[in-house]
């Protein structure tokens, strides 16, 4: 174990800048629109709300005591408060590798989008939105990206929890609310913006109940607020010990929250002004945010404020799952911070170049068409994460004393802890019963 002093980040405020910079990113604002699109809109929104406090905020309270109680990465985390436990630290890593396999992979797509709109080319070209997505998929410029991207997030880590991340998260979050804000009001402008209103806030209840819907809402729950991976117990092993996990917790999910839903109230009014489908799958975002800016005067500039911001919104979230692999192996394997940030870096960028052998045309697996990339995605958000988090509240209520969480939600006895009952109650029955009732309906076995 490593014995050098650990680092911790400032303040309160800092707390939740740097926990709601790993939750907001591509996950709010790229696969949240793309999996309400695909899964009945304004029904997805209304499961994917419940899911988040029934889910989301009582699984990051859970990961956050185990993070500052112990001040460890997840895999230490877990097996300093119980040695047999600690497989779920690794499933933690795990769940890090498979989503560095892919989410550079579109943070790098944002790279393109950003300097595309700079130069100007994404709106002089003749071809649609759509073609040009397809060509840059098809084009050796998305590894070059994706390798930009893991660099980039490499030269912050490296640089260490309180310069790197901490300074990055506080500039980067709040320019991004002003400029979903805009891009909310102009769409509303839009020919045909109804529709998408229509589509993105009227539920089908019939539809919200389907087992399909609740067990996708719970994956992008899991995924977007970056819980159920062992995330926030490496971020939270540098909170201080007066940091308030419940509002931490609480302010993080709603950031997370308000986000999400300003980047559906952008992307369907668009969607359908432009008479695409909202089920057009991962392109989504790519081929309807230009078509919001393209009329817009000064399309470039808008577009790339927008897609700048996207990049740092991304940047702040692999910044974290670049953490867990970073802190995992600098403390287990007694690295410095450089070796460690290093093999993280290569490893990542290995898996991403297994997600990319479409650019090369390999096909190494040919199950209908289906790439690393869409292994990883689906994995990583419906499987591991949900399977981390029902085992983070197992291990939260059933395996430790009501004492270990109720000492971390009130500091020690410090704060009142009023919402301790509830958190204790939904933590060990409805949670855990939830996810394996939709994970066993969804495989179809009642
Ligand atoms: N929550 C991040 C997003 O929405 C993704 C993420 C998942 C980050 C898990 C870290 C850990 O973009």
């Amino acid at each position: 174990m490593s014995q050098q002093k650990r680092a911790s980040f400032g303040g309160k405020l800092s707390a939740i800048l740097v926990a709601a910079g790993s939750a907001i990113g591509l996950g709010s604002i790229w696969r949240f629109p793309y999996m309400a699109g695909e899964h009945g809109g304004a029904a997805f929104m209304l499961v994917y709300l419940l899911c988040v406090f029934v889910v989301g905020i009582p699984v990051m309270l859970g990961e956050f005591a185990v993070g500052r109680q112990t001040k460890m990465n997840a895999v230490g985390g877990y097996r300093s408060l119980a040695k047999n436990w600690r497989w779920l630290g690794y499933c933690g890593v795990i769940g890090a590798m498979f989503i560095s396999g892919y989410y550079y992979i579109v943070a790098g797509w944002s790279l393109e989008y950003f300097f595309s709109s700079l130069t100007g080319s994404l709106y002089s070209s003749t071809e649609s939105f759509t073609t040009q997505f397809a060509t840059f998929q098809a084009s050796w410029r998305e590894v070059l990206y994706t390798f930009l991207f893991i660099l980039l997030t490499h030269l912050i880590i490296i640089r260490g929890v309180e310069k790197g991340i901490e300074k990055a998260s506080k500039v980067m979050m709040p320019a991004l609310f002003v400029i979903l804000v805009i891009m909310a009001i102009r769409v509303a402008f839009m020919p045909g913006a109804e529709g998408g209103y229509e589509f993105f806030l009227r539920p089908n209840f019939a539809e919200a109940f389907s087992a399909k819907t609740i067990f996708t809402a719970i994956g992008q729950a899991f995924f977007s607020l970056s819980v159920g991976m062992g995330c926030m117990v490496t971020y939270a092993s540098y909170f201080k010990e007066d940091n308030n996990l419940t509002g931490t917790s609480l302010s993080v999910a709603l950031l997370t929250l308000l986000v999400a839903v300003l980047a559906g109230l952008v992307i369907f009014p668009a969607v359908f002004s432009a008479g695409l489908e909202p089920s057009e799958g991962a392109s989504l975002i790519f081929v309807t945010l230009p078509e919001i800016f393209k009329d817009m005067p000064m399309a470039g500039v808008w577009s790339s404020v927008f897609f700048i911001l996207l990049i740092m919104a991304s940047l702040t979230s692999t910044i974290s799952f670049h953490e867990v692999l970073t802190a995992y192996f600098l403390e287990e394997y007694n690295l410095s911070r450089k070796a460690a940030t290093r093999i993280t870096s290569a490893l990542s960028l290995a898996l991403c170049l297994l997600s990319l052998l479409w650019v090369f045309d390999i096909k190494v697996l040919d199950i209908q068409d289906t790439s690393f990339f869409d292994i990883f995605d689906y994995t990583t958000a419906n499987i591991l994460m949900p399977i981390g988090g029902l085992f983070t509240c197992l291990f939260v209520t059933w395996k430790m004393k009501p004492s270990f969480l109720r000492d971390q939600m009130t500091n020690h006895g410090k704060l009142r802890g009023r919402l301790f009952p509830l958190l204790w109650f939904t933590l060990r029955y409805i949670t855990p019963l939830l996810i394996i009732y939709i994970f066993v309906k969804n495989l179809g076995i009642i």
